[in-house]
């Protein structure tokens, strides 16, 4: 791929389909719609609003750090608490697909909302070629999907979409932001899922079960971002366990059970697992179940993709 003139190509296509019109970027904090609003800032400048859902399901400091970090390249970033929303939404469904499915439905909600309200007649979107892919082949539903699963949006929620990125994989779309001068922050953010800590919580969907899988999820990335993995995540299981020895305790007690995944990959279509030193597996451990006391078991996965995926829904 010659990145530069793809970055110009898309550039002149973004101007053409937005025309004299406004457009607006949901910026989701990941390295694609990050991608997406500098490639929309240097075609529009500032007719491109970008937009921050804070659903909830972010990572830690997430809306924070991506504010600041774009504020850095002159890029303003506008960040609506709609949490409420996605939670009374999600309340109850415990089904892995219905849950992506309930958020890309209140996601496309509350975006075009926004987009009524900001007057952009246009939306960019961060759509990469192995979402198409995986929601065409029935694995899983993208939330970023919609032609492609038959929904117009111009005729169900009112704008056009521009998915500059759709025919690109996750290391080209690095290359692209490279080439873009894309802040090093944003550039080495890992992926992350549409849905956010939805896919991390295994089972309904509560603040409180994301409060516990948020947790997890900073202290893994705190020990085993300096090992460089492609990825790695906790991930909060439906069942419970038997809570540690606790002598005193009447009955049986039950605590959760964090899964910690790591893994190698170069395009998310295939992954191996990283052989984490054992030491560091186990300092894991000890901080997940003393800093989140709810949790008395930490496993740590082994399974490739395939036979397995990445993520847990
Ligand atoms: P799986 O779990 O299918 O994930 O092996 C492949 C890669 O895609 C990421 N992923 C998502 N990214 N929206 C996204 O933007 C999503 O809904 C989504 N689901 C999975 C996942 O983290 C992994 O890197």
């Amino acid at each position: 791929m010659d990145v530069n003139k793809f970055i110009e190509e898309k550039i002149k296509e973004i101007k053409e389909v937005v025309g004299d019109n406004i457009a607006i970027n949901a910026l989701s904090g990941g390295v694609d719609s990050s991608v997406v609003a500098i490639l929309a800032h240097k075609a529009l400048g500032d007719r491109v609003i970008n937009i921050f859902l804070n659903d909830g399901l972010m990572r830690e400091n997430e809306p924070e750090t991506i504010q600041s970090s774009f504020a850095k390249i002159g890029i303003k970033v506008e960040v609506k608490d709609v949490s409420d929303r996605f939670f009374n939404a999600l309340r109850g469904e415990e089904d892995g697909e219905k849950k992506r499915k309930i958020f890309r439905d209140t996601f496309y909600k509350v975006l075009g909302e926004a987009v009524r309200e900001s007057g952009a007649k246009c939306l960019l979107q961060g759509t990469i070629k192995p979402d198409v892919e995986e929601t065409k082949a029935g694995v899983k539903t993208q939330h970023n999907i919609l032609s492609q699963i038959g929904i117009d949006p111009e005729k169900e929620y009112g704008f056009k979409t521009v998915e500059p990125l759709i025919d690109l994989v996750k290391w080209e779309v690095r290359e692209v932001g490279k080439a873009l001068g894309m802040p090093q922050t944003r550039f080495n953010t890992m992926p992350f899922l549409g849905p956010g800590l939805t896919g991390r919580v295994i089972g309904e969907v509560t603040r409180e079960r994301v409060a516990i899988v948020r947790q997890a999820n900073a202290i893994v990335e705190e020990e085993l971002m300096p090992l460089k993995p492609f990825q790695c995540l906790a991930v909060l299981f439906k069942d419970k366990a038997t809570m540690k020895g606790d002598e005193n305790a009447k009955g049986r007690n039950y605590g959760n059970i964090i899964a910690v995944r790591c893994i190698e990959s170069k395009d998310a279509r295939t992954a191996e697992v990283t052989e984490v030193p054992y030491e560091t597996l186990k300092k894991i451990m000890k901080r997940i179940t003393t800093e989140i006391p709810s949790v008395t078991k930490v496993v740590y996965d082994i399974t490739p993709k395939p036979p397995s995926t990445i993520e847990y829904i």
